[in-house]
């Protein structure tokens, strides 16, 4: 990373803190639509405010930390719900026990134990688990600003992707590779060094999610079953929510439903206490969790709110206008087909039809790895052990490289892709697969130009956006210190190579 981005990304979270609390007081509703009266869907595009009360809640409103003012700031690509551009990646900070000399982190219990006790002087909520999110910004500006450039003394930034360090790659790999967003900032004395780690993830689109809820848990077994019996690379695994439940939601699968992925979305991308999930708290409070005596949003109000998340059509599959497009689009799925794009992204899913996923987590090799997340402390009893580093932790660690497979549904609407949003184009994001999908990347590559281009043809046509929704938000929605660029080509659907 150059020293101007570096310095850019510290300006990008500190800027966002100043402009969001100026555009934070704009009150009201946007998108003013008479015909319907969908409570939902005015929750969802509500602009929260800080200290805000209405009749039904008396709490703190938005924060005190917070990534977004409003749903719709970040899911609104293709319309309202969809998905949302690079100027609103979430950020995580992850910590990372020091290197050995081959330059792999060291995984041992000692070097462990020390890492939780260091990390937890940085953030209270690296208590259980190596990552927290790195709010964009709070109500405390000041104070925020203070512990974020205490947290980047910028002394030494590395860039670097999971556990491993830099392949040397084919040119145009390298290339994109070279930019992967993930920065490294070393910390501590000589003795006791450790690291801390910057990544991103991008918004999702939430067209079809209600449909992705209703699929079966068998439907998503049978897929893991099938692919253990293949003899090809492609093994994928289903993912176990925090819950115990079979994970549809996220990057990584890590939840289970609509209403518990947005109950947990309330509390930490806007910092909306509610029945089901605390606030995130302010990294330098001392207390567990933001404790309030109210909620800032409603049990109804959030079963409104993933009623209207649960009723977001999945975007259609564009129609051919003639014949000889129809062929072509039919070649396109077949060359998809055979150079085994569909064994991760399959088709139909139980009820979801076109979804073009398997819902399974997948090793998409060393260069598309985020540690983030991947250690968790897991004590026997923690209400008794509040002692850090003894000896009765156990730690748990998660591959860094495994990530769900997307739906392509609506996929033309959704640039960037991949869960950083690395990638501009389908060209890029095919590229960039490792791992599993190694094999079916080299097909891809082996392709002659007009075949590759019969695929990328196709996956144009996963999203019709001739329904409109590419419309500019009005700022006093989404608080962007600028307007969430469309594309580098100015639309929002962007231009394939
Ligand atoms: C700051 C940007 C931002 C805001 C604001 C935001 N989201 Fe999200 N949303 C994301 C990101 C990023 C993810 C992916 C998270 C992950 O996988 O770790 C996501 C994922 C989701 C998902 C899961 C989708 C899937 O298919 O995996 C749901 C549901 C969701 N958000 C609903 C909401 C709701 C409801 C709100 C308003 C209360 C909201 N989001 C506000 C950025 C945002
Ligand atoms: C081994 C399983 C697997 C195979 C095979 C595979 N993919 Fe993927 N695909 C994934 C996973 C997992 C991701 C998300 C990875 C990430 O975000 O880091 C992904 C992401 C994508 C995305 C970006 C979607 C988004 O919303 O960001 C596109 C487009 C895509 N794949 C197309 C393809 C094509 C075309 C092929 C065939 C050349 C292919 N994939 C082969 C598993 C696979």
């Amino acid at each position: 990373m150059s020293i101007k981005s570096r310095g850019n990304l510290l300006r990008g979270v500190l800027f966002g803190l100043v402009l969001i609390s100026q555009t934070a007081t704009t009150e009201g509703r946007i998108f003013q639509d008479e015909e319907h009266n969908r409570p939902g869907e005015d929750l969802f595009k509500k602009v929260w405010k800080p200290n805000q009360t209405d009749k039904s809640n008396s709490a703190d409103g938005l924060g005190p930390m917070f990534n977004g003012i409003s749903c719709v700031a970040c899911h609104n690509q293709g319309g309202i719900g969809g998905s949302g551009d690079n100027i609103a990646n979430v950020q995580i900070l992850t910590v990372l026990p020091r290197q050995d000399s081959r330059r792999n982190f060291r995984l041992d219990q000692i070097a462990l134990e020390m890492l939780f006790k260091q990390a937890v002087k940085l953030h209270p909520d690296f208590e259980f688990q190596n990552s927290v999110i790195l709010h964009r910004s709070s109500v405390q500006n000041e104070a925020y600003g203070r512990w974020l450039k205490d947290i980047f003394e910028f002394k030494s930034v590395t860039k670097a992707t999971g556990f491993e360090s830099n392949r040397k790659l084919v040119e145009e790999r390298g290339r994109l590779l070279f930019e992967t967003p993930i920065h490294r900032v070393k910390k501590g004395s000589a003795k006791d060094r450790y690291t801390i780690q910057i990544s991103r993830r991008n918004t999702p689109s939430l067209f079809g999610v209600g449909i992705i809820d209703m699929i079966s848990d068998q439907d998503i077994l049978a897929l893991e079953s099938a692919q253990k019996k293949t003899d090809g690379p492609v093994k994928g695994v289903a993912s176990i929510s925090a819950d115990g439940e079979i994970g549809k939601f996220g990057w990584r699968g890590e939840q289970s439903s609509v209403a518990k992925f947005t109950a947990q979305a309330c509390a930490i991308e806007l910092g909306l206490s509610n029945v089901d999930h605390p606030q995130a708290r302010l990294p330098f409070s001392k207390s567990r969790y933001s404790i309030q005596k109210s909620h800032d949003i409603s049990k109804s109000q959030i079963k409104e709110l993933v009623e209207f998340v649960n009723s977001l059509d999945p975007k259609p599959i564009r129609r051919s206008k003639t014949h000889s497009e129809l062929q072509l689009l039919q070649k396109g799925q077949e060359q998809f087909h055979t150079i085994g794009c569909a064994n991760c992204h399959v088709q139909t899913v139980g009820i979801a039809k076109n979804v073009f996923s398997d819902f399974l987590l997948h090793d998409m090799g060393p260069e598309l790895a985020d540690a983030s997340h991947s250690i968790r402390k897991k004590t026997h009893s923690p209400a008794h052990s509040p002692v850090y580093g003894r000896s009765k932790a156990e730690f748990e660690i998660q591959n860094p490289q495994r990530w769900q497979t997307p739906p392509l549904w609506g996929a033309a609407l959704s640039a960037p892709y991949m869960h950083d949003g690395r990638a501009d184009s389908f060209h890029d994001a095919i590229l960039v697969h490792g791992g599993e999908a190694a094999s079916s990347v080299d097909k891809y590559q082996r392709l002659t130009p007009f075949d590759r281009k019969l695929v990328l043809e196709f996956l144009q046509s996963l999203g019709d956006d001739s329904t409109g929704g590419n419309e500019e938000l009005p700022p006093e929605t989404h608080g962007w210190g600028t307007p969430p660029p469309r594309s580098r080509q100015g639309r929002l659907v962007r231009k394939q190579p």
